[in-house]
Parts: C-alpha cells; structure tokens; sequence
C-alpha cells in the first residue's frame, strides 16, 4: 500500500454521520443502536458542525425536545420503536412523550453547545441556538445537583451500569453482583448478540443484573427520590462526576457569554463543591487515578479503568496521573485500554474492559493537553487516528493488534474524527501549553 492511510478519511467520516441521519437525530450505529442516545447525539454533534453546523445545533435540540419536566435527560430517546433493539419503548413503559428510557448519562451537552458556539461560522445561528438551549441545560445541570445529590455533598450518584455509558466496566462487577435478580424478572430476549459477536458484548449475567435495575425503576414509577434510595447499585462514578465538573464550568463560560449572569453564583457554588469534594473520595493516593466509589458498601472500589483520567477534563487531573497514564500506554500498542494490560479484569475485545474507545480517547485527550500533558494528548490522537485508519469507523478496537470490534459505521467514532483527529492544531484543545513531564 503506498500513499497517506488518512486520505478520504474526512469525506468517510462524513457520510457516516449521513448514513445514520434519521432527521433531526443520529443513531450512534445502524442496527445495533437504532434511536437516539444521549451522550453519543452531543458528541456526533461536534462532528456534524465540522460541516453542517445548522444540522448539528438540531441534533441537540432534539435531544433536549425529550427532557423530562423535572429537568432530567433520557439516556434514549426512542422516536420510533425498532424491533431490532432490546430493551425498547415498551419495557421501559415511561409513559413519556416523545418514548424515553429512564434514566439518563453524562452531561457532555454544555460543553459541546459551548465548543460549537466558540467555534461557529455562523455566529447568529449559533447565539440563538445557545440561548434556547441555555435554561434547558441548566435545567439538567439542576437535576444532577438536587436528585442526585439530594444532601448537596459536592457528588452526584448514578443508579444504573447504562447511566455511565460504560455498561460492563469492571468498576461495576462488585456493585451489580450486590443486586439479585429476583424470581419474577420478566424474561427477555437480548438483541444486541445478534449484531454483534457476544465475547465483543456484556454478559448474560450482567443483563440479568441491568433488567432487574430497570424493572425496579419502571416500579417505581421512575421517581427520582425513590431510585436513589432503592437502588440496590449506587455508585459515584469518576466519568460522571469528571463531565458534570467540566460542563458546569462550561456552563459558567456559557452564562458569561449569553449575559445570562443571573445563573452564575449558582453554578459557582456546583463548582466549588465538587472541587473540594471529589478529589479526597475519588483519587487513589497512589496513581492520583480516580476510581468509582460504592455508596451501598461504603468504600472506593479500587478498579481502575481508563476513566479515572478524565479527571484531567474536569481540570483537576495531578501531575502523578499523568505519569500513571503514560505507563498504562506503554503496556499496549494502542493507546488507551480501557482497563490495563495484565489487570486481571483485562479482556483485550470485550466492550468497557480492554478496547480502546475513540470517543474516550478524545476526552481523555482534551483533557489532558489542556491541563499541559501535550504530548500525552499528541499520543492519544496518534494512536486513534492509526486505528480509524487501520480500522475503519468502528466503535473500539484491541489495544493490542488494532483489530476494529463492536458496531460498524459508529457516529461518534466519526464525529471524533472530524473534530479531533482532523483538525487543525490550534482547534484540538490540546496545544500550547507545555507539557510538564516532557
Ligand atoms: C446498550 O443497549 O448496550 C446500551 O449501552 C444501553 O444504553
């Protein structure tokens, strides 16, 4: 093969997100993941403003059509039933128009209206599109910092292994075994194995474990309070907690921008106590790696995942987490595992416990460049654009021989691409800044 392996790679990258246009939303993949999702519809988002900014402020604002009254924000919105999906509209039974799930997932979406504002050719479209989506994202913001933290201590908690978007993250193997599928859980048919080869997937007992959560909710009415204190997992989750931070400081510069100052010493005070609050529960004193913590067992799980580094994009990233991240790259020919080579929860093709994640990779990597670790952000985007290229747009690959795993022609996949991968240096976020362990 000769000439540039990223040649064509835009122009792919773009019909991607075409392809799973369904108008007005993007499906994360054709198939597989057949309606809309919340973090996957921001983060596309980006990528469609690479090329088509209108298209992508409607891709948030269609998500945000389908908040709840209370301000939260469905982890799917179903627009359309598909048989293809399990578990559809019909189990989660919300009763909610347009058809939600339940429950909901990391707050990307202020800093991506934040970016994509900061970023706009079309700056009065972009102005009005913030300014609708202003009290609705503060809305969403509010919910965290009162439902899920209902005894204002500076974290927010998460019910369920979907809320965090990484489903079977090894974090979650002792929280999800304390939940015990009772004798009357309504028996399923998982649809996802036949898109996808099942050692790539969860497993059925994991399943078993994610529908008792749902079953409990759905009895619950979805009643927020109830949740929180009925759920048998309850666990501070370091990506949750790491993106919220980061979007309530986005949501601050947001507020500056907007002239919508009223907000401010709102926000201020979210900041300020999570500022205090995470570091002393979350980072391990060792590598600085935040870690999810057990609220029903009372203690820090000690699991380390590659989501402990989001602390960087929280701003709050120790300069002995970046040493910690490079060694975890070096045991791997592509940066970063999802968990580390040789940790026993090591499964070098199964979906949250070893692939590399593009998706994370970028706000891994935002991060990190922006705290100053330019290098180690340089390396995260080398090693994802030689996986997309050697790969194609697919949702992760084995950090060991690059092999492209899970669903095909993946939105975010792409939309990283274009936002990340390709651009630019002055628009990666992630130069200038020198980098203190170089
Ligand atoms: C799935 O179906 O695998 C999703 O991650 C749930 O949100």
């Amino acid at each position: 093969m000769s000439g540039n392996p990223t040649a064509g790679l835009r122009e792919r990258a773009i019909a991607v997100l075409r392809a799973n246009d369904r108008g007005g939303y993007t499906v994360p993949a054709a198939g597989l993941y057949p309606f809309q999702w919340n973090w996957d519809s921001c983060l596309v988002a980006l990528g469609w403003a690479c090329f088509d900014e209108a298209r992508a402020w409607r891709e948030i604002e269609t998500l945000f059509a389908a908040q709840w009254p209370d301000g939260m924000v469905p982890h799917i919105v179903f627009h359309r039933d598909d048989p293809g999906y399990f578990p559809g509209p019909g189990v989660w039974a919300t009763g909610r128009e347009p058809a939600s799930s339940g429950i909901t997932q990391p707050p990307v979406a202020a800093s991506c209206v934040r970016w994509m504002l900061e970023r706009a050719r079309d700056r009065t479209t972009a102005l009005a599109a913030a300014r609708r989506l202003f009290p609705k994202l503060l809305a969403w913001h509010a919910w965290f910092h009162s439902a899920r933290d209902p005894e204002g201590r500076g974290f927010v908690v998460t019910v369920h292994p979907w809320e965090t978007g990484m489903d079977n993250s090894p974090a979650w193997d002792a929280p999800l075994a304390a939940v015990a599928p009772p004798p009357d859980l309504a028996p399923y048919e998982r649809r996802d194995l036949a898109h996808v080869d099942a050692a790539q997937r969860p497993t059925r007992a994991e399943y078993d474990r994610y529908m008792t959560l749902v079953q409990l909710f759905r009895e619950l009415a979805y009643d927020s309070a109830e949740m929180v204190a009925r759920s048998p997992f309850l666990v501070v989750d370091p990506a949750t907690n790491a993106i919220l931070l980061r979007a309530d400081r986005d949501l601050a510069a947001l507020a500056e921008i907007l002239g919508e100052r009223a907000a401010l010493p709102r926000i201020r005070a979210w900041i300020a106590r999570a500022e205090t609050a995470l570091p002393p529960l979350l980072a391990d004193p060792g590598s600085g790696l935040w870690q999810a913590f057990d609220l029903r067992a009372g203690r820090r799980l000690g699991v380390r995942t590659h989501a402990g580094f989001l602390a960087f994009l929280a701003g709050l990233g120790e300069t002995r987490l970046a040493a910690t991240l490079d060694r975890w790259a070096d045991a791997t020919r592509y940066a970063l595992s999802s968990v580390p080579a040789g940790d026993p929860a090591f499964d070098r093709r199964r979906y949250w416990r070893g692939p590399v994640w593009p998706v994370a990779n970028f706000l891994i990597g935002r991060g990190t460049g922006e705290s100053g670790h330019v290098r180690l952000a340089a390396r995260l985007r080398r090693d994802t654009a030689a996986l997309v290229a050697r790969g194609g747009f697919r949702e992760y690959f084995d950090p060991l021989d690059g092999t492209g795993l899970g669903g095909s022609g993946f939105g975010w996949t792409a939309a990283v691409w274009l936002a990340w991968v390709d651009q630019p240096e002055r628009d990666r976020g992630s130069d200038e800044a020198p980098d203190p362990l170089k």
